[in-house]
């Protein structure tokens, strides 16, 4: 009773620590995806000096779309619009520092790494925390979307001449097209029509009040000069985890801790201590 008490306390300490804006420092050797919180600072340590090296940095669209962040060559930088008036990149130790997160930074960042006449190339997923969910085509895990909430899709980089089709559940009988855009013709299913929009300039799907029903493995086809390209993503609908609330409570004869994830129900944790 004593360690899962303690072990609680450890837990709901870390949830703090990260509602508490905590700087994160993530880097392109790290096992673990990256988890920075939406409005906070993150620090992505690209290689440990720059000195004699090249770099490039970009975040993957899905497997084969990409779109370049910044550019290290000569102790010269190049940084992406999307990105230049909020960050800063540190030359000396070889670290990118983004000043307000937002939640299109989530996705995969690729580095790739030119030293000495060698050439490395390292992938890194950074998670932004935040109700509303970003996830993008051939992300290694699962996307996990918050019940009620909005699920960002973005889907292509390039929205001139589109062509698109994202069907759900393609390979089960009950396979259906969820969205298509040809040209500029857009066509939605029945079940997402009234809380859906596609956004041209950034090629991203929006789907609000997402519903359990909406899980399912999703498949983008995507057409460029008549080959089509095959991307997918599997969508899990979750309730909610939101902020960590602690409540202390001191009366006369004893205090009582409580500390929930909320929204509080009887099923999200609490302890209390006499
Ligand atoms: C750095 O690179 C930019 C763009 O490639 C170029 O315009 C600029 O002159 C370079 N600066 C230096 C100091 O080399
Ligand atoms: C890199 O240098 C900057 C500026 O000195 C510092 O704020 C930051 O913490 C350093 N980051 C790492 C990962 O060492
Ligand atoms: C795409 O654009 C819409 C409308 O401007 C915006 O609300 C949304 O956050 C953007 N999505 C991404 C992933 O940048
Ligand atoms: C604090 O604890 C007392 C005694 O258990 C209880 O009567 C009271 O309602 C609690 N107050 C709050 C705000 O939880």
């Amino acid at each position: 009773m004593e360690m899962i008490r303690e072990m609680l306390l450890i837990s709901a300490l870390m949830l703090l620590q990260m509602a508490a804006g905590v700087e994160r420092v993530c880097r392109f050797n790290q096992a673990d995806p990256c988890y920075a919180a939406l409005g906070d600072k993150l620090s992505l340590q690209l290689v440990s000096n720059t000195r004699h090296q090249e770099l490039h940095l970009y975040k993957k669209f899905n497997n084969h779309n990409k779109q370049i962040i910044l550019s290290v060559a000569n102790n010269n930088e190049t940084k992406h619009d999307y990105i230049r008036n909020r960050c800063e990149f540190i030359l000396d130790n070889g670290t990118l520092i983004i000043n307000t997160v937002t939640r299109a930074d989530f996705g995969v960042y690729l580095l790739k790494h030119y030293f000495r006449g060698r050439t490395a190339s390292k992938d890194l997923q950074v998670n932004v925390e935040g109700v509303e969910q970003i996830c993008w085509f051939d992300q290694p895990d699962p996307c996990y979307a918050a019940l009620g909430h909005k699920l960002y899709l973005p889907m292509v980089q390039d929205t001139r001449d589109l062509h698109l089709r994202l069907y759900k559940d393609f390979y089960s009988p009950s396979s259906i097209t969820v969205f298509e855009v040809n040209v500029n013709k857009e066509t939605k299913d029945e079940s997402i029509r009234s809380r859906s929009e596609f956004f041209y300039e950034n090629g991203t799907l929006i789907i609000t009040h997402m519903s359990r029903a909406d899980s399912g493995t999703y498949e983008l086809h995507h057409t460029v000069s008549g080959t089509v390209y095959d991307s997918r993503l599997r969508v899990e609908v979750e309730a909610p985890i939101g902020s960590v609330q602690v409540y202390v409570n001191c009366s006369s004869s004893h205090t009582h801790k409580s500390l929930c994830v909320t929204p509080c129900t009887s099923d999200s944790f609490m302890i209390h201590d006499s």
